[in-house]
């Protein structure tokens, strides 16, 4: 793995890898094992052109757990405030001697443009790219499937064939949604969409999963029995009333509260990848319930970066700068 750009850019095997060595580095902080040496003397920069809690923060935490120089890089502030470029601002990080580098922005293909410009000598991971892909909130998130679908020594080796999961609300602006869909497939599982027309997108039926407009009758399982529903944010700053005419309507039909979580399966996970709109998309009593994975979803988010970075840097062997990963 040379960059990763698309949840596509792994094939069943490679998804699988990440998974596996993700386990691996879950296990050495389980162990209190703080720090490894993995990656000592490299330097990964966190380039983040979008407002960011969970993905920045985490990728800080797993760089910094591998022993890698960080350098946090946010537009605020910076000299895109006076009208540098893409281009100019990735020379200067390679110019420091970045070895990955970690972008979010708000313009979908911007972390492609970085990868296969020849701007940047170093890895590229694409921690969210405007509406298009967020691939390792698609790794977490199956990292956490799999702890809890396929339980046997947390799933080592396995994929999720066979698994069903309900992935709910404004899929149009999701990326989130975008990159679980292409990996849950490679991965075997079943994946329907649930949305209102206004919200999904053109296209959609090219994507491998099913689509409905009818929530109720996804939980009751007419799709099959769920192990999962991942709630998606509504992301109003995006939309227009066209797209989303009232809140109160839209949880009402889209929401998850009380009553849909009640008929849900006994063993099946409520997922979001946060931040979550409280009362719209989602109620308390759902993510606070005791079957939500909304807060292990954020601590999976560090051995999986981990994992990521570790791959990309260090390569799937020996570690090359001293140590295991064990
Ligand atoms: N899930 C996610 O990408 O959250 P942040 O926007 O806080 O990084």
């Amino acid at each position: 793995m040379r960059h990763l750009l698309s949840a596509d850019d792994l094939d069943r095997a490679a998804a699988i890898e990440v998974l596996d060595v993700a386990d691996q580095m879950a296990a050495t902080q389980r162990r209190e094992i703080k720090k490894l040496p993995t990656l000592r003397g490299r330097t990964v920069v966190n380039l983040f052109f979008e407002d960011s809690t969970r993905t920045r923060i985490s990728f800080e935490a797993a760089a910094k757990r591998l022993s890698a120089d960080v350098i946090n890089f946010s537009a605020k502030g910076s000299s895109v405030s006076k009208g540098e470029s893409l281009k100019d601002t990735a020379l200067t990080l390679e110019a420091m001697g970045a070895d990955a580098v970690v972008v979010r922005h708000p313009v979908s293909g911007a972390p492609h443009r970085l990868a296969h410009a020849g701007w940047i000598g170093g890895a590229v991971v694409n921690a969210g790219d405007g509406t298009h892909e967020h691939p390792t909130q698609a790794l977490l998130d199956a990292f956490t499937l799999r702890r809890h679908l396929v339980p046997d020594i947390h799933g080592i080796g396995q994929d999720l064939a066979g698994r069903r999961v309900a992935i709910v609300g404004d899929v149009l602006h999701s990326r989130v949604a975008r990159s679980n869909v292409r990996l849950l497939h490679t991965l075997g599982a079943d994946v329907v969409l649930v949305a209102p027309p206004t919200l999904l997108p053109v296209g959609v039926e090219t994507w491998p999963c099913a689509t409905s407009y009818d929530l109720d009758a996804v939980v009751r399982g007419e799709h099959g029995d769920l192990d999962a529903v991942m709630m998606l944010r509504v992301q109003r700053e995006r939309m227009t009333a066209a797209y989303f005419p009232s809140a109160r309507e839209y949880s009402r039909r889209y929401g998850l509260d009380g009553a849909r979580l009640a008929k849900l399966p006994d063993h099946a996970l409520v997922m979001h990848p946060g931040p979550m709109n409280r009362g719209l998309e989602i109620s308390a009593e759902a993510a606070d319930s005791t079957r939500s994975t909304v807060v292990e979803q954020v601590a999976n988010g560090v051995a999986v970066r981990m994992a990521v970075l570790y791959l990309l840097l260090a390569g799937k062997t020996e570690t090359t700068a001293g140590g295991t990963l064990s």
